[in-house]
């Protein structure tokens, strides 16, 4: 039998054990898209298995944390949610607690929850999420605490059900996992090796959202472009988007993360000539000199890096271009935080998430010499941060005035009045209400600036 046919059993057999009752389940998820997309599904299990959704804690019958251990203040945030939770336990005894995710991948993340959080009744990890029915049902039977956590996988599990959050947009995994072993980061531990997804498996996962109504979908994965490795039909990744965006009621494409050293021009000339393709590249710089993009084991340098900026701004002048900056990286000096200041001036990053560097441990920077006091690492990060800000608030200002389509995501959360949507270059645009609903598509004047954001007016 087959591994969906098998969990989609299991479903069944949860939903015979719980007897019909409208259980209640809150998901909590920390972290990144991946992390969303793999939460979709837990909610999708869950609702084949009767469960009813709340956003409250509190009021659940199950609640499915889903962990991120990227930075070390991800780890503190599940800690302080898991200490509340106790409570909620006392007040309702039947309460399910479950716990997934990339912390459950390291072992001293384990052992601190079997000791300090009895009262954590399912634990699993990243490679065996497809199996979440199966084990859930082991906790209803044994009554007992189930750990499974597994290694590593070479299973995609195809074809389960999702939850979406959005009904108008949705993310898809082409690949999991990541071989690039950057210094700093756990992802590699954590996710494994990678893997991509069949070409057919994915344009078909996109066909059903389209005419489920997903009119915008980003292709997910750590490393896209390095999409396709392994596979017996291997298409590159700049293929892979173009057949994506053909897929009929597919209106905007967007896709995330790219790595610098694999980003490739069929790459660039793809988006360029493919309007379905957002004018936005998350590219990931981490840092602008030389030295520390060595020790981080990035393979880019500085000038390659302003190289294929360059190249994407001057064929698509409209691209947003975003990137991801660390400082703080162990011996990092001023004279490699000017070479940082330096790239986010002559890129003119559209956005930037700067980040602390966190030591994680397993990875080889956290047992590099030289690891910096926590006043210099916030004395960089204060500058960079202030540098990204202005640019990216001078960039955003290149826009006003001008007519864009927006996708409506919503009704604005501070005014039921107004409508936030966003421009293919994903900035956020709030105007009036006019009628129109979400998922739906209207030509917006970008009015005015708010830094970060515009205030527009529909046009038609
Ligand atoms: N410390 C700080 N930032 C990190 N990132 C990944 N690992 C670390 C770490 N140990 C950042 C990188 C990456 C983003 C998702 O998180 O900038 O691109
Ligand atoms: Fe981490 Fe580098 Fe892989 Fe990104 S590319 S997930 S930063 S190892």
């Amino acid at each position: 039998m087959k591994e969906n046919q098998r969990q989609l059993e299991y479903m069944q057999k949860v939903a015979e054990h719980n007897k019909g009752r409208r259980l209640k389940y809150c998901s909590v998820v920390f972290g990144c898209q991946m992390n969303e997309k793999d939460s979709e599904k837990l909610s999708g299990m869950l609702e084949a298995m009767g469960y009813i959704r709340t956003e409250s804690e509190a009021e659940a019958d199950l609640i499915i944390y889903n962990t991120c251990t990227v930075r070390e203040n991800a780890d503190k945030r599940l800690y302080g949610r898991l200490g509340v939770a106790k409570q909620y336990k006392k007040d309702n005894p039947d309460l399910l607690i479950c716990l997934c995710g990339c912390m459950m991948q390291e072992e001293h993340v384990v052992e601190k929850i079997k000791t300090s959080y009895p009262h954590v009744d399912l634990i699993f990890g990243t490679h065996n999420i497809f199996k979440f029915a199966e084990l859930l049902f082991t906790v209803l039977e044994t009554n007992d605490r189930v750990i499974d956590i597994w290694e590593k996988t070479d299973e995609i599990v195809e074809e389960l059900p999702a939850r979406r959050k959005y009904p108008f947009k949705s993310g898809v995994n082409i690949m999991f996992g990541c071989d690039n072993f950057c210094t700093y980061c756990i992802v590699p531990y954590v996710r494994g090796r990678e893997r991509s997804r069949k070409r057919e498996d994915i344009i078909k996962e996109i066909r059903s959202l389209a005419s489920d109504g997903v009119v915008e979908i980003m292709l997910l994965g750590q490393n896209v472009n390095s999409y396709g490795k392994g596979l017996d039909d291997s298409v590159s990744f700049a293929k892979l988007l173009d057949e994506a965006a053909a897929v009929e009621g597919i209106k905007r494409v967007r896709f995330m993360t790219s790595h610098p050293k694999d980003l490739s021009e069929e790459l660039i000339d793809v988006i360029r000539d493919n309007p379905v393709i957002a004018r936005h590249i998350h590219l990931p710089l981490q840092s602008g000199s030389d030295r520390i993009l060595k020790l981080m084991n990035r393979h880019y340098t500085k000038d390659d890096y302003l190289r294929l900026a360059d190249s994407i701004r001057t064929k698509i002048p409209d691209i947003s271009i975003t990137t991801d900056i660390i400082t703080g990286f162990p011996t990092e000096e001023e004279k490699d935080v000017e070479d940082t200041i330096d790239v986010i001036e002559r890129v003119r990053f559209d956005g930037a998430f700067t980040f602390e560097y966190s030591k994680r441990t397993g990875t080889k920077a956290a047992v590099m010499d030289g690891q910096l006091e926590k006043e210099t690492v916030q004395r960089y990060f204060d500058r960079v941060l202030k540098k990204v800000q202005d640019i990216s608030k001078e960039q955003a200002k290149r826009f006003e005035g001008r007519i864009m389509e927006v996708l409506i995501e919503g009704i604005n959360e501070k005014d039921p009045l107004m409508l936030t949507g966003r421009i293919s270059q994903n900035n956020v645009v709030h105007f009036k209400n006019t009628g129109l609903s979400t998922g739906s598509f209207a030509k917006v004047r970008l009015d005015e600036c708010r830094g970060f954001y515009y205030n527009g007016t529909v046009v038609s």
